[in-house]
């Protein structure tokens, strides 16, 4: 096996990046992603503290050290430059800002990439078993990293289902891909949970990370300012910082199945990594693997004893559907009898606090629909004493839900926008 390299090129179209990459899953790094906008401008760490230093960020650790860790930090709010000044002074703090919701301060500086905008048809047929919309039409999220060199992201995959792509806006950063289809090669049943591999990246010297890239045949690639790499769903993936940098990222495009199939209603495993993996072309889906995918909406449904009986029935209908539709995971060297109760234990543990598998069938309607006349006034309030200027108010109406105006958005988005207003990253001056 060999690394595979991935391709740089200029901004696609929407309709060469959907065919060339998005549908064949392949990684690529398009160059120049915001020029001319201004956050196209920002290439180094005094740029960025010129244009976001008053922007308050949340501090924390990075996740996959918190969830082994039982001595929890607190998390922190610090502004963009006070936080600068703190990785000068502790060069070697595991402190930084990770996946936290891009601030609008930072986002009023560039309008969200037409690739990441769903299409037509995507917007106006109903979700699978009529589910809200919670996520808002477009289906977007976009979240912001700060980080010092030496810190990472550990090998995972995001349960989310949608792709991404990711900005560089200072800095460089390394970045590890690998396809789902080699889980049974990163030693899952040793991680700490669902969606993270027991492999630490982090951990080898430069040789044995060259190796380990060769023999698993993975994508291995440095980011520069300015350069956006699109990850394909589900993909493995490792975040190295090489220096001080910051990066964004935005999520985007799943089709109905990967909405629907997402952390958002299953638990994540491999056999649900692997089947979801295969959905990319929603039509493709639709075609090939309707029977399967009746299955696994009618195993949904169905009521257990327990959450845990739940996921023990889900996980086999999984196992079952990833067996026909993706062999070439091997799954039938995934996960023996002898581990199958602690992988359970470990899934348990991930959806603790979450709604997945509790939910009643129908969900209530009360999320669909245009914005009401108290959230529309709620907002309008809430941008008066944030002293949004205008643009602000475009930006984060735009870059959070591709919708022009405010009284465009559905009842689910105001929500969801009203939430975002009460967060420290909210505040503009
Ligand atoms: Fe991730």
């Amino acid at each position: 096996m060999t690394s595979k390299t991935i391709d740089r090129i200029a901004p696609p179209t929407r309709d060469v990046f959907y065919k060339e990459y998005v549908l064949r899953r392949k990684p690529v790094v398009i160059t120049g992603l915001f020029k001319g906008q201004e956050i196209g401008e920002v290439r180094d760490e005094m740029d960025a503290r010129k244009v976001f230093g008053n922007t308050r960020i949340i501090i924390t650790q990075e996740y996959s050290r918190s969830a082994a860790s039982p001595v929890k930090t607190p998390d922190e709010v610090l502004d963009l430059s006070s936080y600068l000044d703190y990785v000068m002074a502790n060069p070697g703090t595991s402190r930084m800002c990770t996946e936290y919701d891009t601030p609008i301060r930072v986002s009023s500086t560039y309008r969200v990439p037409d690739l990441c905008k769903m299409t037509h048809q995507g917007l106006i047929e109903n979700e699978l078993l009529d589910l809200p919309r919670r996520w808002g039409d477009h289906d977007l999220m976009s979240n912001l990293f700060i980080g010092n060199r030496g810190n990472y992201a550990h090998l995972h995959y995001d349960g989310d289902h949608r792709h991404v792509l990711l900005y560089q806006v200072f800095g460089t950063k390394r970045a590890i891909l690998i396809d789902p289809e080699k889980g049974n090669y990163l030693d899952l049943l040793n991680s700490i949970g669902p969606g993270f591999s027991n492999v630490y990246i982090e951990n080898k010297s430069e040789d044995e990370k060259l190796r380990f890239v060769e023999e698993i045949g993975a994508y291995d690639t440095i980011l520069k300012p300015g350069e956006a790499l699109y990850i394909p769903m589900l993909m493995w993936h490792y975040l190295e910082y090489v220096d001080l940098g910051m990066s964004i990222n935005f999520r985007f495009m799943r089709n109905k199945y990967g909405r629907f199939l997402s952390v958002d209603n299953f638990h994540r495993d491999f056999f649900g990594q692997n089947l979801s993996s295969k959905m990319v072309s929603e039509e493709k889906a639709t075609e090939n693997y309707f029977e399967s995918l009746e299955y696994i909406k009618r195993s949904l449904l169905r009521k257990s004893d327990s959450r845990r009986a739940k996921i023990v029935e889900m996980r086999n209908v999984f196992r079952e559907v990833c067996s026909e539709i993706c062999p070439e995971c091997e799954p039938a060297l995934h996960c023996d009898g002898e581990h199958e109760g602690t992988e359970i234990d470990k899934i348990e543990q991930d959806i603790s606090e979450s709604g997945v598998y509790l939910r009643d069938y129908p969900v209530p309607q009360i999320s669909h629909g245009p914005l009401s006349s108290s959230q529309q006034g709620a907002l309008i309030a809430r941008f008066a004493s944030l002293r949004y200027p205008a643009r602000a108010v475009e930006a984060a109406v735009y870059n959070r839900f591709a919708k022009e105006t405010l009284s465009d958005l559905t009842k689910a988005e105001a929500a969801s926008l009203l939430r975002a207003l009460t967060s420290p990253g909210a505040m503009w001056e």
